[in-house]
Order: C-alpha cells, then sequence, then structure tokens
C-alpha cells in the first residue's frame, strides 16, 4: 500500500514540475512515505530523516517532507522532533501535497496538513501513463480499516474503510495494461468488505470485471481476512482464470483465547476449516500468512496452538513478527508483557518450523514446469549495472502460486528468440532453495494465453 502511494505522490509531484532522481544527493525535495504497522517501521524512518540533517546543511534550500502512517501518528510531534523537516503530510493529505509544496516553495514555512475526515472522497488521480513500466503493479481498491484488531494502529492512522469507484479502478488497470503491465494486485485491508458499505460492487464482482480486462493475464489481492473469507471467494478462484493459485490469509495466533483477545473474531477451528474448504475446491493453492509471538498474555501453551496450527496447515510461507506496542491500540494497555527475549525465542521456534515447510512446498516443485511471467534481471544482475539481456542474462519471475524463479536465458533451446518483460516462459524446476526455485526454460509462450497455473501447459 505504501508503494502504491508513494506512486501517487511521484505522480503529484509531477504535476509540480518535479522529477525523480536515482540519486538522494541530486534532489532537490526529498518526500519520505513512512510506515508505523511496528516499531520498527517506525524507528527506521526516524532515523533516515535524521541523516537528511547534514543533507539539509549543505543545501540550505532543501525541502523535506515525512508523509504516511508515522506523520499521520505524530503530526507536530515530528517538526519539534526533527528541525530540519518542512513538511508533515498524513495519509489523506497526498492529494493535497503540490498545493502544500508551493506554499513551502514560496514561503519557506514549515507546515502540518494530517487533517482527516469520516468519509474520505478517495483520491483518484486521473490515471496517467506512469514514467515506468514494470510488469507487475498494485492497485488500492480500498483504504483504512473497520476492524480494530487490539495490536493494530491502522485503523488510527489510516481511518474508517472505504472503497475506490470500480470504474475508477479499472481504467486504472487499463491505463498500467496499455503501458505494459501484465499482473496486478488488488490492495485493501480486508478485499471481502469492497464495495460493502458504499453499495458498490462485491469484491468477487470485482475481480470478475477485473478479469474481462484484455491483455491483464494476472491478478492477486491481499488481504483477506478469515472472518469474512467465504466460499463465494473460494468459488472465484475456480471461476476466474486469471486469479492466482494464491492466497495471503493472515491468522496471528493459533490459540482461540489470544484471537479472542486480538478481536480477529474467528477461531482455530474456523480457520482450519476455512483452509480445509479452499484446498477442496483449489488443491494446488499456495496459502501464506502472518503471525504475531509475544502478544501480551501469551503462554507457552498459547504459542504451542500456533505451533500446531502450523503442522495442519503446512504454510507455503509465513510472515512472523515480534508483537510490539503502537500508539492507540488497545493492547499496549494490555497487563502481561512478554518479555523480548522471550518473544525472540519463540520467534526463532516458529521460523525454524516455518522453514521445513516452505522448504517441503519448494521442493514438491522440482521437475514440473512452472509458467511465469519474466519480470526482471534477477538481483544480482540488475544491481551490477548490466543493461543489455543477453544469453548469460539470469532472469526472474514468479509462478501463479507466487514464487520467485530465476534461470539464465542460455538454457533455453534454440535461445536466439527473446525473453523480454512480461514475456509467459515455461521453466522445468530444477532446484528448490528456502526463498527461490531455479530451472530452465523450456519454452515461451507466443500469446497471452495460459498464464496461470502448470495446468495452462501444453507441450
Ligand atoms: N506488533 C507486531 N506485529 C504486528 N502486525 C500488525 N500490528 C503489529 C504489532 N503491533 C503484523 C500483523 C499484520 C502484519 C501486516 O503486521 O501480523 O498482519
Ligand atoms: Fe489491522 Fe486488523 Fe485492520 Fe488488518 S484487519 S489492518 S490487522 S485492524
Amino acid at each position: 500500500m505504501n508503494v502504491y502511494d508513494s506512486e501517487l505522490i511521484a505522480i503529484q509531484m509531477a504535476t509540480s514540475g518535479y522529477q525523480q532522481t536515482p540519486s538522494l544527493e541530486k534532489a532537490d525535495l526529498v518526500i519520505l512515505n513512512t510506515c508505523t504497522i511496528r516499531a520498527k517501521a517506525e524507528q527506521k524512518a526516524f532515523s533516515f530523516l535524521g541523516r537528511l540533517a547534514r543533507m539539509k546543511k549543505k543545501k540550505p534550500g532543501l525541502i523535506v517532507g515525512v508523509g504516511g502512517c508515522v506523520a499521520q501518528q505524530e503530526g507536530a510531534k515530528i517538526l519539534k522532533r526533527v528541525p530540519h523537516l518542512d513538511l508533515v503530510f498524513g495519509t489523506q493529505a497526498i492529494e493535497r501535497l503540490p498545493a502544500l509544496i508551493n506554499k513551502i516553495e514560496a514561503k519557506r514555512c514549515r507546515i502540518v496538513d494530517v487533517a482527516m475526515s469520516e468519509n474520505p472522497d478517495l483520491f483518484d488521480p486521473a490515471p496517467t501513463e506512469r514514467n515506468h513500466s514494470p510488469v507487475a503493479r498494485f492497485v488500492t481498491i480500498m483504504r483504512g480499516c473497520d476492524n480494530f484488531c487490539t495490536y493494530c494502529v491502522v485503523p488510527y492512522v489510516r481511518g474508517r474503510e472505504s472503497s475506490r469507484h470500480p470504474d475508477n479502478i479499472i481504467n486504472e488497470i487499463k491505463t498500467f495494461v496499455d503501458s505494459g503491465v501484465k499482473e496486478v494486485t488488488l490492495l485493501g485491508q480486508n478485499v471481502n468488505s469492497y464495495g460493502k458499505k458504499e453499495g458498490l460492487l462485491s469484491f468477487t464482482e470485482l475481480l470478475a470485471r477485473v478479469q474481462r480486462i484484455e491483455g491483464l493475464l494476472r491478478i492477486r489481492f491481499t488481504t483477506s481476512h478469515p472472518k469474512d473469507f467465504d466460499q463465494e471467494l473460494i468459488n472465484a478462484f475456480q471461476a476466474n482464470d486469471k486469479l492466482c493459485n494464491h492466497i495471503h490469509l493472515p491468522v496471528q495466533s493459533g490459540s482461540n483465547r489470544i484471537l479472542k483477545r486480538m478481536n480477529r473474531k474467528y477461531t482455530k477451528d474456523q480457520y482450519l476449516d476455512k483452509v480445509a474448504k479452499l484446498r477442496d475446491t483449489c488443491p494446488e493453492i499456495a496459502i501464506t500468512s502472518d503471525m504475531i509471538v509475544g502478544f501480551p498474555g501469551e503462554s507457552d501453551a498459547d504459542f504451542n496452538e500456533t505451533l500446531d496450527l502450523m503442522r495442519k496447515v503446512e504454510f507455503d510461507g509465513l510472515f512472523a513478527f515480534m508483537y510490539s506496542d503502537r500508539p492507540n491500540a488497545p493492547a499496549t494497555r494490555f497487563k502481561a508483557k512478554i518479555s523480548e527475549p522471550q518473544k525472540s525465542e519463540r520467534l526463532q521456534i516458529l521460523l525454524e518450523l516455518q522453514e521445513t515447510y516452505t522448504k517441503k512446498k519448494n521442493e514438491a516443485l522440482i521437475g514440473s514446469i512452472q509458467p511465469i511471467i519474466a519480470e526482471g534481471f534477477s538481483k544480482k544482475q540488475s544491481s551490477g549495472g548490466l543493461d543489455e539481456p543477453n544469453q548469460a542474462t539470469q532472469w526472474t519471475g514468479r509462478t501463479s502460486t507466487n514464487k520467485i524463479v530465476n534461470f539464465y536465458h542460455g538454457d533455453l533451446p534454440g535461445s536466439c528468440v527473446d525473453i523480454f518483460p512480461g514475456k509467459i516462459v515455461h521453466v522445468q524446476i530444477d532446484k528448490a532453495y528456502a526463498h527461490s526455485l531455479w530451472g530452465k526454460p523450456v519454452e515461451i509462450e507466443p500469446t497471452a494465453e495460459g498464464s496461470k497455473g502448470e495446468k495452462s501447459y501444453a507441450a
């Protein structure tokens, strides 16, 4: 969501005549878009802001702004804490950003704009072609959250849940597709409740509309809340052949007692039941999740319930976090806080267990042929400054199940054929690592068809 918002910020500033620069030193305006979901993210934001003090000393005309969730949360307090800061703008102020910057340019004043409305008109910039056009993009379909999980800061910094109009979403995706995008990830804190408040389409109806966009090959979404995850969405995986074989379904804990204290509104068994139904209908689906360890009051028995749930589900991947107190979140006031060493020990145990499942799931793919969309050069090569692809170029892309696959262009039989970003390449998986797969390309698909899963491979 922050990546998407950063793009909006860039679009907004382009309308004021600013251009992006890859070099921080060359910038006349630096905007830091921040996250405050966990304490660590907030600390990172402040340490980056601290580093800008020297830059501002050397270049007094430099304008420094901080936006996003830390800005929303701390407001004017950040101006006090960071003397070289010119602007603090909240999560609903991106729309006003050009005007705020103009004012700072003209008056050299310091500004705080963290105004939020109960029912924000979602900011819908005119869909423009963006200056770079990768293969996969994020599209925010809704903002805010009404769920109030007790550990979570989101409802306080992003405000109440509201959905964008489907026409705006569809237009934006069409503009992306016209500029070469093949895959979109629809973003919302709880996509299952898309459009409900506003009486718009349901989420599955939106998915059906997105599916009809010609030239778009793959659709992903995140995040679905387990309490609202239902058969209708399960059916959508079958009905919608562009919808990828992957779902991120954050469970947070396996203990009913902790789930209740988290205000998650489902039990361990209800979660397991939904996973079973999903796998019944879509046996190939990859399931990933989020987990919090060390929530206040979490006993060894609670933690064992979490490990038990992991053994029962066998997630394809897991994002695990140590609980941290967040401003305004009710759990911050909960007693029986877990010590840092204990949280850290539990995290270690959990990650070790998960590694066995991640490896097992990846190893199961050895020998299979996976259609992937070539996204670009692998990290190692892109940072090495390789501009022109050649036979030794190492490409990267993802399976429908969202697993990273790397391969050499030169391994393609008769490989004078070009691979370029957006091409569907069928890759035979040879090796499985903890976080990626390695394979040999066996075929490049000439048409846009058949990108979803193994089933669509025609030898
Ligand atoms: N402490 C630790 N993890 C948190 N998350 C959200 N709030 C907190 C917190 N206070 C995690 C949840 C969520 C993910 C995005 O971040 O697992 O799903
Ligand atoms: Fe936070 Fe819960 Fe909303 Fe997710 S559903 S953003 S965890 S309050």
